[in-house]
């Protein structure tokens, strides 16, 4: 266990107040700031804090540690501005815009000697972790591929907001939902490279992407594992599926609690001679244990800096150089990422 850490906060929408909630006890939230004064005055009185007037005074009050939970084209600069002022920094997936920016961040992070976290928190719900434990172990036999979907219905008037606005955003729903299953992937299976990328803007009026399908793999191997993932925001019931085949056993996670329905871990244990296999099937609660979790990993890594940090930059470049080939497979979706401000 480590001790309690001066936080401050930059972004006090929907996830900046739940990683608020996922502190400890003895962690101290010193400043926050969000461009929406009232956003920022609300979550400080909460918590006791000083409600900042510009991100200088939240690094001017030496926090330990800043969240970064801004609107996507926010992330790079405010993190690389915490990083120099001598915080680490949990900054909000994707962490940027584009690819660049990361690297950019990396050159950062290892100029400072500090460290970034990107708020991967999906790695951290106990199911996916059983799930990646018990293939990465090898009981199952080799994994041969993957098949994930995730998906939500948005609401009213998403099509305006600032996740449909490019030079915001960065891009639609691949960078939305689809930058956690490509991470998720990557953790489970490896880095992939692009095979092939399927984007449509179909129900929502907005230039950013609504659905991507994404093939990852080797084309013409017998051998290396591949994966197949969907996102969409046309998904009218919102769901969460993760199907993991290994040589003997195919591995399920389904839901994520909340509107999600409930977390289940289904193990398919095949028999030698095939037939139907002898099932095993895990249940976790309904309470999203995912926050608190990636917060204990984030302190960890800063307090032992020798620790691998699980889920952090080069993990965030992997995931934008697949989104980045994405959005090159297709003309139309080329021109929504020249407006994206980086
Ligand atoms: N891990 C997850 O499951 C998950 C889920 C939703 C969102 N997110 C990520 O969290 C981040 C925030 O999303 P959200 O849903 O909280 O959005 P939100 O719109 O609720 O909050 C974003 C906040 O950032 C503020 N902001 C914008 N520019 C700013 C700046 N320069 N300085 C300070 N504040 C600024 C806005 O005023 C707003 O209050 C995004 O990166 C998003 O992708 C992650």
């Amino acid at each position: 266990m480590t001790g309690g850490l001066k936080v401050g906060v930059i972004g006090c929408g929907l996830i900046g107040n739940k990683r608020v909630e996922a502190l400890d006890a003895d962690d101290v939230v010193v400043a926050v700031f969000d461009v929406d004064a009232s956003k920022a005055a609300t979550t400080a009185q909460q918590v006791g804090a000083i409600a900042a007037d510009s991100i200088e005074q939240v690094l001017a009050e030496r926090p330990d540690v800043v969240v970064v939970a801004a609107t996507h084209d926010q992330l790079a600069p405010i993190t690389a501005a915490s990083l120099r002022a001598g915080a680490d920094v949990l900054v909000e997936k994707p962490g940027g815009v584009t690819a660049g920016q990361i690297e950019a961040m990396l050159a950062v992070e290892h100029a400072t000697g500090r460290r970034v976290k990107v708020g991967f928190n999906h790695r951290f719900h106990p199911a996916l972790q059983e799930l990646q434990a018990e293939v990465s172990s090898g009981t199952h036999g080799e994994l041969m591929h993957l098949r994930a979907r995730y998906g939500h219905g948005g609401r009213p008037g998403y099509d305006r907001e600032w996740r449909a606005e490019p030079s915001r955003s960065g891009g639609g729903e691949l960078i939305d939902q689809g930058m956690h299953l490509i991470d998720l992937t990557h953790w489970i299976a490896g880095p992939l490279p692009l095979h092939s990328a399927l984007l449509r803007t179909q129900f929502w009026d907005t230039d950013v992407d609504d659905n991507a399908a994404l093939i990852l793999g080797v084309g013409d191997s017998r051998v290396s594992p591949w994966a197949m993932l969907h996102v969409t925001w046309t998904e009218w019931k919102n769901m969460f599926s993760l199907e993991a085949y290994c040589r003997t056993a195919k591995l399920q996670v389904d839901g994520l609690v909340r509107s999600y329905g409930p977390q289940t871990l289904t193990i398919h244990r095949m028999a030698p001679d095939l037939g139907p296999p002898a099932t095993e099937v895990r249940t976790y609660g309904t309470e999203d244990l995912s926050w608190r979790a990636e917060w204990q990993e984030f302190k960890s890594a800063v307090a032992d800096r020798q620790r691998p940090m699980l889920g952090g930059l080069a993990d965030a470049l992997y995931a934008w150089q697949t989104v980045e080939a994405a959005y090159a497979t297709s003309a139309p979706y080329q021109a929504m990422r020249a407006q994206v401000g980086a």
